[in-house]
């Protein structure tokens, strides 16, 4: 039988990126990189070059790590967007310019004001333009699902002959049920057949994302575009581990189809896509899920001790995940059997950041009774994907008490020195943050907080992330780790102002004044 591979085009770092409440910055974007090319995606799309220089940078250095996959970025038809893609993406090995325009009537009219010829002129420039830089050029119909098939056959046409080989259809707000997309897809791969690969793309707004995507692969589409753990906008994509496990395990129905993905990866790239982002799967998400494993009931326990595929259709160690073995280590491991746990994880770690991580873990061990993967798997994270530490938490000691005033002092290593100083606040954190900010002279606006223990206990380690915002600018993620909930927060306060300032220019514009 001859097979045929389905390209994984992965958009986490863009489409993903933009699940409310998933801003990652760009250490934590290398790292993400870095395990979808182990994962054997076959594109990454980085980013969004033009968005801002932030983006730029990350997809820049993206571009000069990953030699496996190809490294893509979005581009709007627009010269200075195809401008910044083309360069972000100029150091990789591989690489793909994903230019896109709205096809629907309901977006040309409105939305761009432009005229279908207008829409096609557009596309057709932006193409050319994009293939001035790179040879490999995507071209999306923008809500492709809810335009009229003879337009997409047109600027298909014009955009194939301008120089694009992948043409994607987007199901942008998830309107469109199995077999309408199966038809439009059909239709559309027998028409470019030859001349371009046919790419689907559909969000999750009905909850068909996965179901559309494997409906498209069918009918002809040969690149499906999803995320891990199904981030994006809204309701989100299609999930990649769902699309690539259903490819899997019902091959007898996808005969001859095959993805380049390799599976025992899927379990460590979720969980540090969750512990990036701190938005964790559902527990009853299809394969990543916490519970996506767990027999409750006594008549499929005993079904499974009996025969494990009475009521399992994927076994864990096929995603890589290894349910023996959660409880890790002995109190005291060496750094030896500490290095071959991280390996067991998926982490590779240059012997500078194995030591710091070692560190870290023999801290955590003479503190915490157990020590699970997740927390392995959070610290170790959490050291990999930290900004230039510009400022850095030394010390904190709190006045809380139901009668008093709340107040904070905290001490800080900064570049010129260790500096302490204190607040009061309206609550503890806020006399926390005020603390720093009067020591930092950032006045950071904090618009979100959210706090996770990372693993089970009393004694558990919290995982705090914030979302600041430093000058009015959009805001920035940040985390801490800590067996203590308020030195978390101090942490995650500083992280998200470390990564602040690790973007191009800031740290020149630094105050320093202290704020009173
Ligand atoms: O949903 C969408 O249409 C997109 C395009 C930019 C591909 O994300
Ligand atoms: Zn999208």
């Amino acid at each position: 039988m001859n097979t045929e591979t389905i390209k994984i085009f992965d958009t986490t770092l863009r489409d993903g990126e933009q699940s409310p409440g998933a801003s990652m910055n760009t250490e934590e974007k290398i790292q993400i990189a870095a395990q979808l090319e182990r994962l054997g995606v076959d594109i990454i799309e980085a980013g969004f070059a033009a968005a801002s220089p932030g983006d730029f940078d990350a997809i820049d250095k993206i571009a000069q790590r990953i030699t496996g996959s190809t490294v893509c970025s979005l581009a709007r038809a627009i010269d200075a967007d195809i401008k910044a893609a083309g360069e972000a993406i100029a150091k990789a090995k591989h690489q793909r310019i994903h230019t896109f325009i709205a096809t629907s009537p309901i977006h040309m009219e409105p939305k761009l004001k432009m005229t279908p010829d207008e829409v096609i002129r557009r596309a057709v420039h932006a193409v050319e333009y994009a293939r001035t830089f790179v040879e490999d050029v995507e071209f999306s119909c923008e809500d492709a699902g809810r335009s009229d098939i003879g337009f997409l056959k047109e600027i298909s046409d014009a955009v194939i002959e301008a120089g694009a080989t992948t043409i994607n259809l987007p199901d942008t707000v998830g309107f469109r049920l199995p077999f309408e997309i199966g038809a439009m897809v059909k239709e559309m791969s027998e028409y470019t057949k030859g001349r371009a690969i046919i790419s689907v793309h559909n969000h999750n707004d009905l909850g068909l994302g996965v179901a559309n995507s494997l409906e498209a692969v069918m009918n002809g589409a040969r690149q499906v575009e999803c995320t891990i753990n199904g981030l994006g906008e809204r309701a989100g994509n299609a999930a990649l581990e769902e699309i690539v496990m259903a490819l899997k395990v019902r091959s007898d129905v996808f005969g001859g189809l095959d993805t380049n993905i390799n599976t025992k990866e899927i379990y460590p790239t979720s969980r540090l896509i969750a512990t990036i982002t701190g938005i964790e799967p559902q527990p009853n998400k299809a394969i990543v899920g916490k519970n996506a494993f767990a027999h409750e009931s006594g008549i499929h326990q005993d079904g499974v001790l009996k025969h494990k595929e009475t009521y399992e259709i994927i076994r864990p160690q096929d995603i890589g995940l290894d349910l023996s073995d959660t409880l890790v280590l002995g109190k005291h491991p060496g750094r030896a059997a500490f290095k071959d746990k991280l390996a067991k994880l998926g982490f590779t770690l240059d012997d500078e950041a194995l030591n710091r991580a070692f560190e870290r873990f023999k801290i955590l061990a003479d503190r915490k009774k157990d020590i699970y993967d997740d927390d392995i798997r959070a610290l170790v994270t959490n050291e990999m994907t930290k900004a230039t530490q510009v400022y850095e938490i030394v010390s904190l000691q709190l006045m809380d008490c139901s009668e008093g005033v709340p107040s904070a002092a905290v001490k800080i290593r900064t570049q010129e020195g260790e500096v302490m100083d204190a607040s009061i606040g309206g609550g503890t954190i806020d006399a926390v943050f005020k603390a720093i900010d009067r020591i930092t002279g950032y006045a950071g606006r904090l618009d979100e907080y959210r706090v996770k223990s990372v693993s089970e206990g009393k004694d558990a380690l919290a995982n705090v992330t914030v979302k600041v915002s430093f000058n009015d600018e959009p805001s920035i993620i940040g985390h801490g780790l800590h067996l203590d909930t308020m030195l978390a927060s101090a942490r995650a306060y500083i992280g998200a102002l470390n990564s602040y300032l690790s973007m191009e220019g800031k740290l020149k514009e630094r105050p320093h004044k202290v704020i009173l």
